[in-house]
């Protein structure tokens, strides 16, 4: 296990009506001017734009709308722009992890006189943003509490992760019940990718990980217990709780003391929505089971720990690999049946896409274990 330092500066406010807490946070930052980042409409719907607008009486509300699912680059540059033409001194960010992304690029790329994308290709290294905090709507990327940011370039066919100390929220503000109005392929979405987030860490490089893979095989088991009753029940405030806490916990560092984890199949799914634009959650859906199983031969001690701790596999007389087949079946069982897709037959995405699909990788893939190019084609090949 390598050193490590931890330091997470977001500020987490959590629970029912916390909203009342968000023109203090705000005025705490001398703030006057406030952009107000969202997507496609859905919190116009569910009332919470009417309760942001009211708490923030007092401020000047720019808006910048219509943020898309994968975030496009050039939303971030509007974004950046409208913030250099009105002197604005803090984005509010409202949304799931694509708005907050968006909102992370915004921030820093104000700061900046060249493009946005500069910043995500790592051409120019951010070294100023303007404060921002979030509410979020959508429990599943960890984005309201992490240094991390994905944005897609349409005109490069390109979607790429990159990361800055100046992106942490200053807050987050999580109220379970701003969640109850996810449509059900929504929720399952963030339940894939919140699992998948903390499946990527599982399995790492590092040679001992003991105290971390025991908080996240609980997690995880919590994750699976909860997912089915706030599909069952959207309305559950215990159940949406544990969800919207499990996908923070998930992604702000904390599982991954010591070591960074595998990330190669969000890897492979980011070349995927790169090119198809499909949700996050599906892509990783059909990759991961099947990067498990490709990788699984050679590290089936990790992996049969994961079946046996995650999904009760029993020991029996079986070989290590039999056991952690079964429990990536499991898992691949699991997600089928809470609805997310598990074959890219299921996105109408066929075998001869899959050059294209390896065009869009950048870099070197895994952690536990390199995959080569050839590597992600097989992987693609399984998931057909
Ligand atoms: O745009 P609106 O109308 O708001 O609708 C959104 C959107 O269509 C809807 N939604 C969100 N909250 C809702 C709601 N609808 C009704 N009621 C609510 N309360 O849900 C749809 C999906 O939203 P999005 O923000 O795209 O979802 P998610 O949070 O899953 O974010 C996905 C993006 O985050 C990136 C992904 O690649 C993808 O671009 N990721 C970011 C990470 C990070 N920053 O750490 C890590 C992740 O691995 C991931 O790559
Ligand atoms: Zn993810």
């Amino acid at each position: 296990m390598n050193n490590f330092v931890f330091h997470n500066p977001t500020k987490l406010i959590f629970g029912k009506d916390q909203i009342k807490n968000l023109s203090s946070e705000i005025a705490a930052k001398n703030a006057k001017n406030i952009l107000l980042v969202y997507g496609g409409g859905s919190i116009k719907k569910n009332g919470l734009y009417k309760k942001i607008i009211d708490e923030l009486k007092d401020f000047k509300i720019f808006e910048l709308d219509g943020v898309e699912p994968n975030p496009r680059v050039t939303t971030a540059q509007k974004g950046a722009d409208l913030i250099k033409r009105n002197n604005i001194d803090f984005v509010l960010a409202v949304g799931g992890g694509s708005v907050i992304d968006c909102a992370k690029l915004i921030v820093v790329a104000a700061h900046y006189d060249g493009p946005a994308w500069d910043i995500v290709i790592g051409k120019h290294i951010p070294t100023k943003a303007t404060p921002f905090g979030t509410i979020l709507t959508i429990a599943a990327t960890g984005s309201e509490m992490n240094s991390g940011s994905v944005i897609t370039n349409l005109e490069s066919q390109q979607k790429i992760g990159w990361g800055s100390s100046l992106v942490y929220p200053t807050f987050s503000i999580l109220d379970p019940v701003y969640t109850y109005t996810l449509p059900k392929n929504q929720t399952v979405n963030g339940i894939v990718d919140m699992m998948s987030h903390i499946i990527e860490q599982y399995f790492n490089e590092a040679d001992n990980s003991d105290v971390h893979d025991a908080m996240m095989e609980g997690l995880l088991r919590q994750i699976i217990h909860y997912g089915p009753i706030v599909l069952e029940n959207p309305e559950d405030y215990t159940a949406r709780a544990n969800i919207m806490m499990s996908g923070t916990i998930a992604l702000n560092g904390q599982m991954r003391w010591g070591y960074i984890g595998d990330w190669a199949s969000h890897g492979l799914e980011h070349a995927l929505s790169a090119v198809f634009d499909i949700a996050h959650a599906e892509g990783l859906a059909i990759i991961m089971p099947n990067w498990m199983k490709y990788i699984m031969p050679k590290h089936s001690a990790k992996f049969k720990k994961f079946a046996v701790n995650v999904f009760d596999v029993k020991v029996e007389e079986k070989t290590d690999e039999t056991i952690a087949l079964e429990g990536i079946n499991k898992l691949q069982n699991f997600w089928k049946s809470i609805g997310a897709p598990i074959t890219l037959a299921e996105k109408n995405i066929k075998e001869s896409d899959i050059k294209t699909i390896l065009q869009a990788i950048h870099k070197e893939l895994g952690r536990m274990e390199i995959l080569t190019i050839e590597d992600c084609e097989k992987i693609y090949k399984l998931s057909l």
